[in-house]
Formats: structure tokens, sequence, C-alpha cells
């Protein structure tokens, strides 16, 4: 069993077994005609059931084999040009390579004695990407899993930073598109169910600042405390960008935590043409970066930064077997006193490794080019007259419904668009996604691959027509 083991005396099997297991996955990315085999649930699971875990097959080439079975054939490809729903990217080639060494190296980034050099490249993006933002220079953040957690963690920030202890008395202002971790949060930090004010939006989905102006003057009023407002740069369903600089003002005036969620939006920081749109992030307190949604980077690659590397301290905790206080005394930099995980993966090799081989400009042409496909996707649905589009992209969603010429009926229109979206995912042609709008149901693209062309998006629109017609006609033979 010790040949398992990576080590000075296994590296030619390390090789061999890594090898085979690339060679698979480029064989697969290669023939993949589709972005999903449409496999069902019950089709897929008595597979896998069926796989005794105390009988291992003791053999490399026998694991890839089953793992062909359970995993490769009918995983869903988000590299396919015609995958449009959620916030998941094509990745990278330097980023898998780096994803490839951090996990033989296996770093943890908890304390610089299990991760030396990981430490210091760490640090170096977080640095790198507060100037992007241009956050000062007391700027300082790590990386986390994602989203959520970058999120929870500026909001735990937020609480300890509040002008009271009264938890009852806190609450969280964010439109009524922002992200539910938002919610989440609030409720792991023991605010009261009533805790985060919805702020509401106006038609390009961007939160009303005169609502959030009324709802911090009403909050004053009533003797409550505004621990934070959440702006959103990139809203998970349409892309929009709330107007940073008139919320920073508000913050400002109201003397509140100003948390700027850019998980989708920080592809931004990188672009070469559209930089703009984010302006007045700078003025956060903090930030939610998603690597993993706009830099073109495996799952997990996030972070959270902050403008004042001194509020992190909310999230210390000195373990004696582990970063005892006098460490920090002895300027150990140990990442560990600044999240909220302990063992923590070496995620940022993969943008350091991004960074060095294609540079930021690389990263920002490819999200230019999603967002000028989204562009031209939106001049495609406003011209359609099967198609209802809700707002133009500020990034690099659209969110449309299809409207039958000769049904009014919005319920039977919904049902039409739910079964046209599944339809296409039970064909596995494309991928979209859904969600609904002033209680409609709705169909979304989501476009993070630049391989994606107009044609393909005109492709899976006639696709979803002709799904939508069948149900409609299948619908009045029921009926007759
Ligand atoms: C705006 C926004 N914030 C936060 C998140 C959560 O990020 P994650 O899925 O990485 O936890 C998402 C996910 O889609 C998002 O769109």
């Amino acid at each position: 069993m010790r040949s398992h083991l990576l080590n000075d005396t296994t590296a030619e099997h390390y090789r061999r077994s890594v090898t085979e297991g690339v060679e698979r996955v480029a064989a697969k990315l290669a023939a993949t005609d589709r972005p999903f085999t449409g496999v069902t649930v019950d089709a897929l699971a008595p597979r896998i059931t069926a796989i005794d875990l105390d009988e291992p097959l003791h053999d490399t080439t026998a694991a890839l084999d089953e793992l062909e079975e359970v995993y490769l054939r009918d995983a869903v490809y988000f590299h396919h040009p015609r995958y449009l729903a959620h916030l998941n990217c094509p990745v990278v080639i330097p980023a898998v390579l780096g994803e490839a060494v951090l996990s033989a190296v296996n770093s943890s980034l908890d304390t610089w004695d299990q991760s030396a050099g990981g430490t210091l490249i760490e640090r170096k993006l977080i640095d790198w990407t507060a100037a992007r933002i241009g956050l000062g220079p007391a700027a300082d953040g790590v990386f986390t899993s994602g989203g959520t957690q970058s999120n929870l963690q500026a909001l735990l920030l937020a609480r300890e930073e509040a002008k009271t202890d009264d938890l009852a008395k806190l609450r969280i202002f964010a439109s009524e598109v922002s992200h539910f971790s938002v919610q989440k949060s609030a409720k792991l930090l023991g605010l009261g169910p009533g805790a985060v004010v919805t702020v509401p939006v106006d038609q390009d989905k961007r939160m009303r600042t005169v609502a959030l102006a009324r709802a911090l003057e009403r909050c004053r009023q009533d003797g409550l405390v505004p621990m934070a407002v959440v702006a959103t740069a990139g809203t998970t369903d349409f892309g929009s960008i709330d107007p940073l600089p008139e919320i920073a003002e508000l913050c400002e005036q109201f003397d509140t935590w100003l948390h700027v969620d850019a998980a989708y939006g920080c592809g931004l920081l990188a672009s070469l043409k559209y930089r703009d749109r984010i302006t007045g992030i700078e003025r956060a307190d903090s930030v939610t970066v998603d690597y993993h949604k706009s830099f073109f980077q495996p799952v997990s690659s996030s972070a959270v930064l902050v403008r004042d590397a001194a509020t992190l301290r909310h999230a210390t905790y000195h373990a004696e077997y582990l970063n005892p206080r006098r460490m920090v005394q002895e300027r150990i930099p140990n990442q560990v006193d600044k999240s909220l995980q302990t063992t923590r993966r070496f995620d940022a090799l993969k943008l350091w490794m991004t960074l060095r081989v294609m540079g930021a400009d690389g990263i920002g042409q490819l999200f230019d080019e999603v967002c000028d496909l989204a562009a031209e996707g939106w001049r495609l649905l406003a011209a359609d007259p099967r198609f209802d589009v809700v707002v133009a992209p500020s990034l690099s969603t659209l969110v449309f419904r299809y409207i039958p010429a000769a049904v009014t009926d919005p319920a039977e229109i919904d049902r039409a668009n739910l079964y046209a979206r599944k339809a296409l995912f039970a064909s596995g042609d494309a991928v979209v996604a859904g969600t609904k709008v002033a209680g409609r149901h709705y169909l979304k693209f989501t476009l993070l691959n630049p391989e994606t062309t107009t044609a393909d998006i005109t492709a899976v629109l006639d696709l979803i027509a002709g799904h939508a017609e069948q149900y409609l006609g299948d619908s009045l033979d029921r009926a007759s």
C-alpha cells in the first residue's frame, strides 16, 4: 500500500497515474459534442449504488474505466459553448496546472510553517487584487472557498464594527436581487429574522438609491443601527451593477459599512474596456471577488478584501498549538489569523499561474469578449418577436422568456418556458438556467464562455422555441 503514497520513491507511479487521468480528461473534452448527455437521476443512481466501496479495484486504469461510467460520461461540461446556465466558467489551462501542483504539494495555508512561499504568494495576490480595486494602502484580505464565505466574513467584520452589541437592533440593506448568502449570513451571525432590509430595484435591476436613503433614514428614526449596506456588482440573475458611487455616499452619510459583492462583476477588474462600470468599488469597506466566476479559475477560488487590515482581527483566534500570540510579535505571517477556515487549500496558486502565464489583460480580454457577446445576444433577443428580454446586460447575463404568438395566458406561457428548459436539459443539446421575474418564469443565459458564438445563441433560442411550441401543441391536444 505504501506505493500509493506520494513521495521520493513513487515519483514514477505519480507521473503515470496523473498522466493517465489527464489523457482521459483530454480525450473526453475533445470528444464531447454536447454539454450534457441528458442522463436522469434514475438512470445514473443505480450505477453508483452498485459500487462496493469496500471492494477496491487495486488498479488505476480500472478505476478510471469505472469513473467513465459513473462520472465523466455524464458530467455537465462547462467548457462546451452551449453550456449557458449558471455562473460557471470554462477554466484556463495555467490554473488547471496550478491545481495539479497545489494538490500534489498539498500546502495548507493556515500557517507559515505549513506553507512558507504559499503564504507569501497568497498575500501578494491579495495586494494585487486590492490595488486593482483601489482600496488603499491599509488594505488586506484572504482567500476563501467562495462568494458565500466571503460575504459571511465581510458581514462578520461589519457586525463587529457596528455601533451596538445589541444584535436585535442591527440591520443589513441589500437589494431585492442580491445574493441569498446575505440572508444566510445574517442568520449565521445571530441577527433577527427581519435583519435584512430588502431595497427595491429600478427597471435595470439596480438598487434604487432613493429607496435606500429612505430605508436608512427610517432605520435611524426607529432607533435601529444600520450595520452594512451590501451593494452587488453583478447580480446573479441579471448581472446588474448597483450604483456604487451613490451608495458609497449614503454609507458615508449614515456611517455604515459598505460591502460590495463583486463575486460576478470582479472580472471587470481585469477588463480592458469596461472597468468603469464598477467605478465606486474603491470606496468599499469590504469586497467579495470570485475568481472562479469571472477569472476563468477552477472551483474554488474566491477572496474577501478589506479597506482596513485591522478589521480582520475580528476573525482572529490564537491557538497555542497553531498560531500562538507570540508569533505576531515575531512577525510570522499566519494566514489563519485572518481566515474563518483553519486547514485551507492553496487556491491562490491557480490565479498566480494564470497571471504569470497569461497576464491580467489576457483574463480581461476573455471577460470583455463574453460581455460583448451578451450585448450581441441582447440585440438578437430584443429584435426577435418570439421573446421578451428583461434588461440590457451590464455583464454577460440575458434573462428572457418565450412568448408564443397564439397564447395570452401567462400561466400557460410559464409552463411552456419551464417545459422548454427541462426538455433542453434532457436532450443535452444545451443547458440554460431559469429564474422568476415579477412572479413569472423566465429563462437565463449566463455567458461566460468566449467560445460561444452568436450562432450558438441563435441555435439555442430556436431549440427553446421548438420545445415550447411542442409543449403548447401537446397541451392543445390534451385539451381537445
Ligand atoms: C452575486 C453573488 N454573490 C455570491 C455568490 C455566492 O458565491 P459562491 O457560489 O462562490 O459561494 C454568488 C453565486 O452565484 C453570486 O452570484
